[in-house]
């Protein structure tokens, strides 16, 4: 029997200020994608920014539902846009920001397993690795790939 450990390295900033100007970029688009969000019944807005590999930024936002299964996070929102929109380009960083009362998260808001796994499809397809970056007004940490938040990643095409 032999245990395993997993480790996960990633960076931490203490502001947005901290990031490069593109990181910087996307981590502002993402904050004010979250304005565009519906959520009448968490009033938790998340925003989701991603850059393309045709230059371009792709946003979304959580879209609530009535009938709360038909709704979608933020990051799906935008995943799927951009997948939608330009099929060819490579999502090559995707930044997420959490918003209560019109006010960004203290510290970040991270996504969901189900966003995780779309996200790793979507690197799989890319063929190169997605960085994730989830901003807090007073922490945002980067990942360099999603392996890194989603371990042991299912995948049947291996
Ligand atoms: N949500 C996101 O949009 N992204 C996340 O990473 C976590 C949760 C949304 C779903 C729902 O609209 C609200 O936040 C509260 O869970």
């Amino acid at each position: 029997m032999t245990t395993r450990e997993i480790n996960i390295s990633y960076t931490e900033y203490d502001s947005i200020g901290q990031l490069s100007p593109e990181d910087r970029e996307l981590a502002t688009a993402a904050i004010k994608a979250s304005e565009n969000a519906y959520t009448p019944y968490s009033h938790f807005n998340v925003g989701a920014a991603i850059r393309l590999s045709n230059g371009k930024i792709v946003t979304g936002s959580n879209q609530e539902n009535m009938a709360y299964p038909s709704g979608l996070c933020a990051e799906r929102t935008a995943m799927f846009h951009a997948a939608a929109q330009y099929p060819d380009a490579v999502m090559e960083t995707l930044a997420i920001a959490g918003c209560k009362d019109g006010e960004l998260c203290r510290i970040p808001a991270t996504p969901c397993g189900a966003c995780r796994q779309v996200m790793a499809e979507y690197q799989t397809r890319g063929g190169r690795p997605m960085e994730i970056i989830m901003v807090g007004a007073e922490k945002i940490w980067k990942f360099s790939r999603v392996d890194d938040i989603l371990p042991l990643i299912f995948d049947s095409l291996k």
